[in-house]
């Protein structure tokens, strides 16, 4: 039986993940470093994924046999405190396949990201193994993590596995401090009458998934037989590629009237140096991955 402990259980993925557990009553033990506003209806600890005595003591007193780690300061944050968001990525990760390894942890997932490609890969239709060349201590971090994903794994025979998510669109959980969170901050301002500053290009084209593939494509994929599972580092997976400003259409067709605002910071400089759009042509092959929702069907959501 499965008994899966989430860390940074309280951001975007982390709630959803939770409701999936549940609902197939699969034991979930939810944790973050702030206590949750609403009941969750499953077990909570308080864990700072940067303390490794704690995080060994839960999972022992939980008996854990998954993890999901979920912690990570996320592109934009991470540029404006490089040296917190290296640490607080890269420490945590390393307690966690610690701690996996001294309690025999079956399976580890821990997410990697489109943050990881950088300009030297064509940033159309980005393939599985281009040059690796990331711009962002978010994305270094990313990096890093994939590399040690594939020596530890080796190395103390564990089994880590680990998905480039693009931007995940969420209507319930909201995100936190990334590139890609304009997407939902756009769909609230609009979907309320109200009108956008939008901090990247109208152009700015950038690949996206809806939650519900991100969720049910990420447990199919660490249900998957580990022999079919070519990839040692991260598996590439998209949705659909969209710009601002065909978000922006699609609502108004929508019915929106509010109006974007286009002032472009900080943020859009990193989506430069993202891809536009990902080839995950392995993962289809690899783990039978597919995704259901595009733009109009995640829009749809949006307006149920
Ligand atoms: N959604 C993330 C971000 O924007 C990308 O992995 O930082």
């Amino acid at each position: 039986m499965e008994r899966v402990l989430i860390t940074g259980a309280l951001g975007q993925l982390g709630h959803e993940f939770i409701k999936f557990f549940i609902k197939k009553n699969i034991y979930v033990l939810a944790s973050d470093i702030r206590r949750p506003e609403e009941k969750l209806n499953c077990d909570f600890e308080i864990i700072d994924a940067m303390d490794n005595k704690r995080l060994n003591v839960v999972v022992k007193k939980y008996n854990i046999n998954t993890i999901y780690h979920l912690v990570a300061v996320l592109s934009a944050t991470g540029e404006k405190n490089p040296f917190k968001s290296w640490k607080v990525n890269m420490e945590s990760f390393q307690n966690i396949i610690e701690v996996s390894i001294e309690n025999k942890i079956k399976k580890i997932f821990w997410p990697s990201s489109i943050a990881v490609f950088g300009t030297k890969s064509n940033l159309e239709n980005v393939s599985q193994d281009p040059i690796l060349n990331p711009n962002t201590i978010y994305g270094i971090s990313k990096l890093a993590g994939e590399k040690l994903i594939s020596y530890y794994n080796k190395k103390y025979d564990l089994d880590i596995r680990s998905l480039r998510y693009p931007g995940i669109i969420s209507f319930e959980s909201k995100p936190g401090g990334g590139t890609t969170d304009y997407v939902m901050e756009m769909i609230e301002s609009l979907k309320k009458g109200e009108d956008y500053i939008c901090f990247l290009e109208k152009d700015t084209r950038l690949p996206m998934l809806y939650i519900e593939d991100a969720i049910l494509g990420t447990i199919k994929f660490m249900s998957s037989k580990k022999k079919n599972l070519n990839v040692k580092e991260s598996y590439n997976i998209t949705g659909f590629s969209i710009t601002p400003e065909e978000l922006e259409l699609k609502l108004k067709e929508n019915g929106c009237i509010g109006n974007v605002i286009y002032r472009p910071d900080y943020r859009n400089e990193i989506a430069k140096t993202w891809p536009k759009n990902i080839n995950d042509k392995i993962s289809k092959e690899d783990w039978n991955w597919k995704a259901n929702f595009g733009l109009n069907s995640t829009l749809e959501e949006a307006f149920k």
